[in-house]
């Protein structure tokens, strides 16, 4: 466990909860509102016609179950903080600066978005933006936003634009993915905590490195991602921590440039949803590859269709709004066995929520060319 938190509670507790409840209504009311502009100046042709959509309306009763689930969300999450899993700080940690500098650029590119979701364009970019050496996959505006993940401004307001559409509670989901992380590393214990090291995958902006960076101050931190311009973002960010700076390569998850056995653990959060069914498989392999025995991946990811059916209406209307053309897909794919394919084991699925979690560890003994899973589980019976 971390030393204890200097903030005292419940003052700390009262301030958590108040600053969560801010975010919520402000990620709520900005959505409320530039939907009302939007669709009210639409009509006077400035910006492109409104399209049909299928999404549907939300029923009241679905909107207390989603609000039953943000309020289980921050529970937990306290509830970790306060037993020192890890700091409190950690709670109110936010590019303030960032935000109100960027909250402007936000509401403005909201026509951009309008426009694009409106004509169904999914690749536009700017002049200046060069998609050529990406995967396919990759060259769009997922969510409609301006320059997909090409440019420094749109690395410069994604952190703001994930809290917006989570109503506040982006870094809470991805924060859960800490204590499985301190626990995995337990398998390590005799190991210095400086010698630790972890690769968060499809990195971004940093903000899971920085959590990280928070709970082990002085773990070997790593990440990687196919976007340049969130690489620079992530760089700035996390140069603002005390501390040994996270070493940032960029690279596409399908051939990961590590060489294997090397990662205590590896993370991943928000990616597999924007990946094609063929490709999650292969990250899987890759991730397999370079975590040590013993060691885990640990994911984080937008909630499927079997486990939160009553969330359905809410899946689809995502599907629906934002561009995003492989989550009908993962919302249906048995991401367990996707694992357990690439070879881990003792695999268990959390859900908080909006996002669902992975935990699966590298066998000791992992299967080689020679011999295969089913062998080892053959062997293992006999
Ligand atoms: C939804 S964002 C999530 C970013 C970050 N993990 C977070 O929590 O905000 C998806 C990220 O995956 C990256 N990405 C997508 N496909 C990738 C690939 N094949 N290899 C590496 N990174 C990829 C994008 O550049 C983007 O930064």
């Amino acid at each position: 466990m971390s030393t204890p938190s200097p903030l005292s509670d419940p003052l700390t507790k009262l301030a958590y909860q108040a600053l969560q409840q801010t975010k919520g209504v402000f990620g709520l009311t900005h959505k409320t509102l530039s939907s009302r502009v939007l669709n009210a100046i639409a009509p006077m042709g400035i910006i492109a016609p409104r399209r049909d959509s299928a999404a549907k309306p939300l029923s009241p009763e679905l909107f207390a179950k989603v609000k039953q689930r943000v309020d289980q969300l921050q529970a937990i999450d306290w509830q970790d903080a306060e037993e020192g899993i890890y700091p409190k700080e950690l709670l109110f940690d936010h590019p303030w600066g960032d935000f109100l500098r960027f909250y402007p650029l936000v509401c403005l590119d909201s026509v951009q978005i309008w426009n694009r979701a409106n004509q169904q364009q999914f690749q536009d970019f700017s002049p200046s933006v060069d998609t050529s050496g990406y995967p396919q996959y990759y060259v769009r505006n997922f969510h409609h936003q301006t320059d997909g993940y090409f440019s420094d401004f749109s690395a410069n307001i994604y952190d703001l634009q994930v809290e917006l559409l989570f109503n506040g509670s982006a870094d809470a989901m991805r924060r859960r993915i800490l204590a499985p992380l301190r626990t995995s590393l337990q398998a390590f214990s005799d190991v210095a905590p400086k010698a630790v090291k972890i690769l968060d995958v499809a990195c971004g902006t940093g903000r899971t490195l920085r959590m990280m960076r928070g709970m082990l101050p002085q773990a070997s931190l790593y990440g990687t991602d196919l976007s340049p311009a969130y690489l620079r973002k992530a760089n700035q960010l996390l140069s603002e921590l005390p501390g040994e700076l996270p070493q940032l390569t960029q690279s596409n998850a399908e051939e990961l440039p590590y060489v294997e056995n090397y990662f205590h653990a590896v993370t991943c959060v928000f990616l597999f949803h924007e990946l094609p069914a063929p490709v999650r498989q292969k990250v899987f392999e890759q991730c397999f590859r370079v975590v040590k025995p013993g060691g885990s991946l640990i994911i984080c990811d937008s909630i499927q269709m079997n486990d939160s059916p009553e969330l359905v209406p809410v899946m689809e209307n995502f599907a629906e709004n934002f561009h995003e053309p492989f989550y009908r897909n993962y919302i249906q794919d048995d991401l367990s066995d996707r694992l357990c394919n690439a070879g881990f084991v003792d695999i268990t699925e959390q859900v908080h929520f909006m996002s669902k979690y992975w935990i699966a560890r590298k066998p000791i003994a992992a299967p080689t060319d020679n011999l295969s899973k089913q062998d080892l589980t053959h062997a293992a019976e006999s």
